[in-house]
């Protein structure tokens, strides 16, 4: 395991992948609408990022992924592929994951909107809670941390509300690549004594469940899904560590409210 710890130089180029990233969540916010298909939203960002960002969508072709976002609603937990045929509709809680390469440097978010104003209480709840973890853990890291804290935190967190963290996929160092060492787990796991460092840049983007935590892999090979038919919920920041403690490379403007 080799976790690379980024200069003042690289930093700059994966902040400004991260802010195009944050940029496309801030776009498309008005385009969530019942009525709207899912690819239809894949395209606009498609367009947004090639066209007006000059950037590329690194989720496109990457393992063989078919769409340039990917977008993951309701018991849907990530990696959900677009299609003409798949329409929201009012009551729909949706994640769309950003993932931008620009300068050969990456930058990696996700949040969740809501289509309409019939979403449930739970729904509501779930999505409020799978960001409040994300925050809850982002404010305790600083050099010296130990790693495992993050995953501790949030999974004691997400289940004092009654929900549940899955635990088949993980957050992960970004830089040069979109995925490096370390990985980030999202619940309680041993003390592998790895410790936080300044210069270390990795996302976090825990993924809840209103039911268990039990996933499967659905027949495009892509999709997950909860296995009780639940909701599901994940939001995502790349963070860097710094002398301080950290920064949201990802924050949008929407989030000055929650500090
Ligand atoms: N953006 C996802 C992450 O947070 C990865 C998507 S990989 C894809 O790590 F192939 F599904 F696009
Ligand atoms: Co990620
Ligand atoms: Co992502």
């Amino acid at each position: 395991m080799k976790i690379l710890i980024k200069n003042s130089e690289e930093i700059k180029k994966i902040h400004k992948s991260c802010k195009l990233a944050a940029e496309v969540l801030e776009m498309i916010e008005t385009y969530i609408k019942p009525g709207i298909s899912t690819e239809e939203i894949n395209i606009i960002c498609h367009n947004y990022i090639t066209k007006i960002q000059k950037a590329i969508p690194a989720t496109l072709g990457y393992n063989g992924f078919p769409k340039s976002v990917c977008i993951s609603k309701n018991d849907i937990v990530c990696h959900g592929i677009s299609s003409k045929n798949d329409i929201l509709k009012n009551g729909d809680i949706i994640n769309i994951d950003v993932t931008i390469l620009y300068n050969n440097y990456y930058g990696d978010t996700s949040k969740m909107f809501f289509v309409g104003n019939k979403i449930s209480l739970k729904s509501k709840l779930l999505c409020l809670t799978a960001q409040k973890s994300l925050y809850k853990a982002i404010n305790i890291l600083k050099p010296g941390l130990r790693l495992y804290k993050i995953g501790q935190i949030i999974q004691k967190y997400v289940e004092s509300k009654n929900f549940s963290v899955v635990k088949n996929y993980c957050g992960h160092g970004i830089g040069k690549n979109f995925h490096e060492d370390p990985q980030i787990l999202h619940y309680n796991s041993y003390d592998y004594g790895i410790t936080l460092k300044s210069g270390m840049i990795f996302t976090i983007e825990p993924m809840i469940n209103i039911g268990n935590h039990n996933v499967y892999l659905t027949n495009d090979k892509w999709t997950v899904k909860t296995q009780d038919k639940t909701n599901s919920a994940q939001y995502e920041h790349t963070i860097l560590i710094n002398k301080s403690g950290s920064e949201i490379l990802t924050i949008r403007k929407e989030e000055n409210l929650f500090y």
